[in-house]
């Protein structure tokens, strides 16, 4: 029986001052091997691996822990029910304050994650499926995540704000053949009809046979015969079956454990891969050293499970490390601008993980939504998504962390799976508007355009990683050509990850923002070509190009110019018929702010946009333009210019 093993384990890397923050470091670079090694016995395995690292980036082909066997869920779960079985494992805070808040042991967890893996399988699921989970921030979603990892389906989380449109790519990339709904969500004071957009989808998803549905909302939605079934039935069928446990499924080391897409460059999103045995260890030693968790903290991430920071930071590494992870249902500004500190109050929250956007549309509202809140149980804040302002950091810093609380700005990515760069809280120095420091194992280099490692301290270049660490990406789902040019082929042997950078005198990086055409909307990423893609199939349009510009909440607003066919009749009518147009095929996130119209784009003789143009007329600077000779007719800049909006 593993049972003693998985629970005698006792998770023991973190990392607790300066000088072991220095050791480990060297150690991870003179001995990568040896280091993950140690890192990866205090996890719980079936078996143990046979080599730790596997590696040649020009294919790419990455292995960690290969020949090891192992449960996600079972490092998640299992393993803390002897010791932590009456701890809570998720507290859930509803989007209506009025609501009645849950709180799920590791116990109760566990025994949800395992009737609902069993429901999963009766309802055909196995192995190696692929499953879109479209819900709400409820602890369903989580148990949802959970019991597929169970089972070993991997699971491929659209956030609930995108459009019948994306659900149906993301579904067909990946051929799901079952997905997991609710009939609603509530976000604020909105209703949000799931099932319905969900049903919108499905119409062009073939592959899809299966359909369970949440009750959360109870609004009237269509349930089809012999495809569509209630949650709460199939848990019903499961316990009346005295389904309750379930063993596990064994999975390899390198199994794929979900698929999260994310945009890039061109207009389709990319199914990023992570696999089981990296991608755990990497979530909870990066939770575990930068936050300093201890044990009976409660932990708050304020992200949403659609995206990565809710699958490392909500879910998995805070899981992993048998923590109490806090998920929120609504949003910052609902019922009003104090709700994050009502949370922080109400559930004594110690660790506080958010984003500069949420963070500046606060300090916005005021400090009497701060004022009357009880923030003493703070220790540590983080902040994550987008790069930090520094008026930003200090109100953070001042009147949320009462200049008591080491604030961590965390840079990562979908692709790199936890967190790279950033403060170990109250280890390492701080620096605002700086993610400061890599973690141990992680080896960043600056690079020119051509290239060339950037050496030394005080410069700026494009960020690359030299050498592989557990959570990086696999590949692309589906297409592994588009993994290698996307990131391991703009300079060869290492990892590109498309932002710039600047490394200061004492060493610490400073992320700028991306180099690529992607823009980053409150810290999500939106790639142009997709917003150009949804803009140019309204029935208008000509062409489109689209770009970035300083937002004062969101970090980066959209703007787009657009060629229209026929001059419009009523200018703003057209904008908002455009603006749907985007909500429907990507969703309300990818909504431009501004939409300029125009009766030319700057282009080279050779047909290419000149974007750096564009993004400067955006950002609202006319004079100094560069270099606009090598433009096809230089007189639509002016043009441009004088019809800015
Ligand atoms: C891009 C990744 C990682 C979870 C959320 C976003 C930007 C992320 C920071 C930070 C400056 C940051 C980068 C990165 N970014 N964190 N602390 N400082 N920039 O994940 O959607 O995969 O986007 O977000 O540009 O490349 P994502």
């Amino acid at each position: 029986m593993p049972t003693k093993t998985i629970q005698n384990l006792k998770m023991n890397f973190q990392i607790k001052t300066i000088a072991d923050y220095n050791q480990a470091y060297k150690q991870s670079v003179d001995q990568p091997e040896a280091f993950w090694a140690d890192i990866a016995d205090n996890f719980y395995w079936r078996k143990k691996w046979d080599k730790v690292l596997n590696w040649d980036f020009s294919s790419p082909n990455i292995k960690w822990y290969e020949g090891a066997k192992l449960n996600i869920t079972e490092n998640c779960l299992d393993r803390h029910l002897q010791d932590k079985g009456n701890q809570p494992a998720i507290i859930w805070e509803p989007n209506d304050p009025e609501e009645h808040h849950r709180v799920l042991t590791y116990t109760q967890l566990h025994q949800q994650v395992c009737l609902f893996a069993n429901a999963l399988k009766n309802n055909g699921a196995k192995k190696g499926d692929r499953i879109c989970i479209y819900m709400p921030m409820v602890p369903e979603l989580a148990i949802a995540v959970l019991a597929c990892a169970r089972i070993g389906a991997i699971h491929s989380v659209v956030f609930g704000g995108f459009s019948a449109q994306s659900i149906a790519d993301r579904i067909n990339d990946a051929t799901c053949n079952l997905v997991i709904t609710a009939d609603g969500g509530f976000r604020g004071a909105k209703d949000i009809p799931l099932k319905n957009v969900m049903d919108d989808a499905l119409v062009q998803c073939p592959s899809v046979k299966k359909v369970i549905v949440l009750t959360r909302t109870r609004s009237p939605i269509s349930m089809i015969k012999g495809r569509d079934v209630w949650w709460e039935d199939e848990i019903k069928k499961a316990e009346t079956l005295g389904m309750h446990s379930h063993q596990a499924e064994e999975m390899d080391a390198e199994d794929e454990l979900f698929i999260l897409y994310t945009s890039g460059s061109t207009g389709k999103p990319k199914g990023v891969v992570h696999t089981c045995a990296g991608y755990m260890v990497y979530a909870a030693y990066s939770f575990q050293n930068v936050f300093q968790y201890q044990a009976g903290d409660t932990y708050f991430c304020t992200a949403d499970i659609g995206w990565i920071t809710g699958h490392s930071y909500i879910v998995y590494g805070p899981l992993a490390m048998g923590a109490t992870t806090l998920m929120f249902e609504g949003v910052p500004t609902y019922p009003d601008a104090g709700r994050f500190w009502d949370i922080v109050d109400k559930y004594k929250v110690n660790v506080l993980y958010t984003a500069p956007t949420a963070i500046r549309s606060l300090m916005q509202s005021g400090l009497d939504f701060v004022k009357d809140k009880d923030l003493s149980s703070l220790k540590t804040l983080g902040s994550v998504g987008e790069p930090i302002n520094e008026e930003a950091w200090n109100w953070y810093n001042e009147n949320i962390g009462k200049r008591n609380c080491p604030i961590v700005d965390t840079w990562w990515q979908t692709e790199t799976g936890g967190i790279l760069i950033s403060p170990l809280a109250g280890i390492t120095p701080t620096k605002p508007c700086f993610a400061t420091l890599p973690l141990p194992g992680i080896q960043p280099i600056l690079v020119d355009e051509k290239g060339e490692e950037i050496l030394g301290n005080g410069v700026s270049g494009n960020l690359c990683i030299k050498f592989p660490w557990p959570g990086m990406l696999r590949t692309t789902y589906g297409d592994h050509e588009r993994c290698r040019i996307n990131y391991f082929a703009t300079y060869p042997n290492m990892y590109f990850t498309g932002d710039g950078c600047m490394r200061d005198e004492d060493g610490n990086y400073r992320i700028t923002g991306r180099v690529d055409d992607v823009i980053n909307v409150s810290g999500h990423r939106i790639g142009t070509a997709e917003v150009e893609n949804a803009i140019n199939m309204f029935t208008d349009v000509v062409e489109s190009a689209v770009v970035g510009y300083p937002h004062a909440i969101k970090g980066q607003g959209i703007y787009a110019y657009v060629i229209l066919n026929k001059q419009a009749i009523d200018a703003n009518l057209t904008r908002q018929d455009i603006t749907m147009t985007v909500s429907r095929i990507i969703g309300a996130i990818a909504k431009p702010d501004k939409i300029q119209f125009v009766t030319g784009l700057p282009k080279t003789r050779s047909g290419k946009i000149m974007r750096r143009i564009l993004r400067k007329i955006a950002e609202g600077e006319t004079e100094n333009l560069g270099d606009t000779s090598t433009l096809l007719d230089p007189s639509v800049v002016e043009a441009i210019k004088n019809e800015r909006v």
